[in-house]
């Protein structure tokens, strides 16, 4: 049985462990590093804003914590380079702090005695291998991309394969994240360090380049943008089409559900209810058609709108990709 452990016990660090908990497999979970302290670990593990209280027993223990009477060892190391994984014969870390993204910094964790990094973002310089899309083969560092592409990169396979795609605009409707400021403050992207509950804020982000990578057909074709918005969690992807064949809503409609029940399924899922941001809170699939919004305009203009939980769909992905790397 692999044994595994987090880096990094915030947002995504946090919503694993839940999910590992809720897959029964939170007894793979040896050792977790973060700064806090560990009252405060503890306490943000039961307590969240999001996904509700754990009703499980977690409790402090000599070396870190226990939940239903599972030992965790708890560390609170912040350079990467002192940490010491092989006395706890750990074999698969889970770097989820958003520092130690190159190549380089993930050999620490296999120096340190680990076998296999998992991220939980970009690599600075590893291609991205998108879950439900291009996830075979898989090396020992696997950097699975961010939430976004987890919900768009599926939903392109899919009209590619169809009919294929002329071009993409993306915009991400999503919940402000700790990467963005509560109140105004300096910040290299300066719209990102506008108070984050107080305004829609544009954003830039990155998921082109692996589109591009993924979808070769598609270079120079692909545009995307976030719009982060007031909610701690949640988001709504915007994707408008320009498809190479005529098509019409119910037939892309059924193209989706084709997909979520055999080859997409748990990863891509359709639903006609009328929902909103917080229905998708604790969602495990990556992306979550809103048919109702599916439009096509002119027989090639379509518009797909997909929700997906920014921490609990993206969560579940990295529990598929650690049952996927370990023994
Ligand atoms: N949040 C999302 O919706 C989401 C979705 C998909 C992917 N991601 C990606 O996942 C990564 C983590 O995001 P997040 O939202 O979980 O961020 P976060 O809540 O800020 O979590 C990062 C955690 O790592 C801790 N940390 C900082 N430096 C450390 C060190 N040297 N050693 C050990 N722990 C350290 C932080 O402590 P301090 O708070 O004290 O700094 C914090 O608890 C990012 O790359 C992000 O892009 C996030």
């Amino acid at each position: 049985m692999s044994r595994y452990a987090i880096n990094g016990m915030g947002r995504i660090g946090r919503t694993l462990f839940r999910v590992l908990h809720e897959r029964g497999q939170v007894k793979r979970l040896i050792a977790v590093n973060d700064l806090m302290p560990k009252e405060n670990l503890i306490y943000l593990l039961k307590y969240d804003s999001i996904h509700g209280t754990l009703a499980n027993t977690i409790q402090p223990t000599a070396n870190g914590f226990s939940i239903d009477g599972h030992d965790i060892i708890y560390i609170q190391q912040p350079e990467i380079n002192k940490l010491n994984w092989q006395p706890l014969q750990i074999d698969i870390v889970i770097e989820a702090t958003g520092l130690f993204t190159h190549s380089t910094e993930m050999q620490q964790h296999v120096a340190a005695g680990a076998q296999k990094v998992l991220l939980t973002t970009y690599s600075k310089d590893l291609p991205s291998t998108i879950w439900g899309v291009n996830h075979q083969p898989i090396s020992s560092f696997v950097s699975p991309g961010d939430c976004t592409i987890n919900c768009v990169a599926p939903l392109l396979q899919i009209m590619e394969k169809a009919g294929g795609i002329e071009s993409v605009h993306v915009n991400v409707i999503q919940g402000y994240t700790t990467r963005q400021q509560l109140i105004d403050a300096p910040y290299k992207g300066l719209r990102r360090g506008r108070a984050a509950a107080h305004s829609i804020i544009p954003f830039e982000v990155n998921i082109r380049p692996v589109l591009e990578t993924i979808f070769p057909a598609l270079s120079g074709k692909i545009e995307t943008m976030s719009t982060r918005v007031p909610i701690p969690c949640g988001a709504l992807a915007d994707i408008s089409l320009i498809l190479k064949t005529k098509t019409n809503a119910d037939s892309v409609n059924e193209l989706i559900q084709q997909n979520a029940e055999f080859e997409m399924k748990n990863t891509v899922a359709i639903t006609f209810d009328p929902i909103v941001s917080s229905d998708v809170l604790s969602n495990p699939h990556s992306a979550l058609v809103d048919g109702a919004l599916t439009k096509v305009t002119n027989g090639t203009h379509a518009k797909l709108m997909a929700w997906f939980d920014n921490e609990w769909g993206y969560s579940n992905r990295l529990a598929d990709w650690l049952t996927k790397m370990s023994r």
